[in-house]
């Protein structure tokens, strides 16, 4: 734990409120209630506060710029996957950004050990994304009102996954559609995607050019050339003759799934490499399939409303959703489909 790292009135687990919110915002207007439950608490800048009494100032270079790094790590059996190479790739992307966060990376990991413990007492068993968010702080210009020295603002928070994987237990089974998009990737010569940050507008008009077309669909992003990317918030495979390609590493983020998928492969002697390929490759090939932190495997079964192979989740693909269930503890396909009926439970005693 870093030394000077104050806690505030708020014991391990948070404190009692009566006011947290039910359901998460983006599940529309109305989600603060006068409920009597033990709060979630956030990691900020040195202390332990709830949910509530964590705010980022409207002066935050994020908010002038998106100016910063962000990650989401989620727990598997609550405990964090694959925590280290989240916490490099924000490292490195501050190092990249000429950020210094205040934090070396141990004390980093220390403070992210302890808010996962805080909050999984208060998370009703839940798996939970760890999100860490690091900005530059405030600008300079504006440091009169932050007694006249402005910090890098570090948060982090935990979010238990019943919302955000409540959905998926159908998709797994039937394959999500992909679109590809006309919004491009932004090429590592002009702002590097390795770093994972919040000038995200692109990913964003991905999602509304994918949507409109199929409002469940994922995009898929594609290069100044035409190549394949990434989705807005996934990596992307195909599998064709029994071979796995994945897009080159320089114009995507290079997520955390996709390496654990790779090692999976490298595992199973199941032959991969990166590859240019596009639309064609994907219509030709057998199977497909996104990686990400929240969903691990999706298999992907139409493309630009076009079938992929026989338009089921392939079988290599629901390999790797066994392999990567087994290698994390956690049935993943069970796991949404106990999370949807949770959320099914709440909102009708809601
Ligand atoms: C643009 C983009 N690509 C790929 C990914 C997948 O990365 P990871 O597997 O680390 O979640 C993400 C995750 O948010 C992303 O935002």
């Amino acid at each position: 734990m870093p030394a000077d790292l104050q806690v505030r009135e708020m014991p391990p687990g948070g404190g009692r409120s009566t006011c947290c919110p039910k359901n998460p915002p983006e599940d529309g207007p109305g989600g603060f209630e006068e409920i009597d439950m033990f709060c979630r608490t956030v990691y900020f800048n040195g202390k332990f506060v709830s949910e509530q009494e964590a705010r980022v100032s409207i002066f935050d270079s994020a908010l002038m710029f998106g100016d910063m790094v962000f990650d989401m790590t989620r727990t598997y059996g609550q405990k964090p996957f694959r925590l280290q190479e989240h916490l490099e790739r924000i490292y490195a992307g501050l190092k990249y950004l000429e950020i210094d966060c205040g934090l070396t990376i141990e004390e980093m990991e220390q403070a992210t050990l302890e808010t996962l413990e805080r909050n999984l007492a208060v998370v009703d068993g839940a798996d939970v994304q760890i999100m860490h968010d690091v900005s530059r702080g405030p600008l300079p210009v504006y440091k009169s009102v932050f007694g006249g020295a402005v910090e890098p603002t570090v948060s982090i928070n935990c979010w238990p996954l019943w919302w955000h994987l409540a959905a998926n237990g159908p998709l797994y089974r039937s394959g999500v559609h992909s679109v590809i998009v006309p919004q491009r990737s932004v090429p590592a010569y002009l702002i590097d995607p390795k770093v994972k940050n919040r000038s995200r507008l692109h990913y964003q008009m991905a999602n509304l050019q994918a949507h409109r077309v199929d409002p469940s669909a994922l995009p898929l992003l594609t290069d100044d050339q035409g190549f394949i990317t990434e989705g807005s918030g996934s990596n992307f495979f195909i599998v064709r003759q029994g071979r796995v390609l994945t897009a080159k590493s320089h114009n995507i983020l290079v997520g955390v799934s996709r390496n654990a998928v790779l090692d999976l492969l490298t595992a199973m002697a199941v032959p991969w490499s990166e590859e240019d390929f596009g639309a064609y490759e994907v219509v030709n090939a057998d199977e497909a399939f996104h990686t990400a932190t929240t969903f691990a495997v999706m298999p992907c079964t139409r493309i630009n409303g076009m079938l992929v192979g026989d338009g089921k989740p392939g079988r290599l693909t629901q390999k790797l959703i066994a392999a990567f269930s087994e290698t994390v503890g956690v049935d993943i396909v069970a796991q949404a489909d106990q999370y949807a009926a949770k959320v099914k439970e709440m909102e009708g005693s809601g």
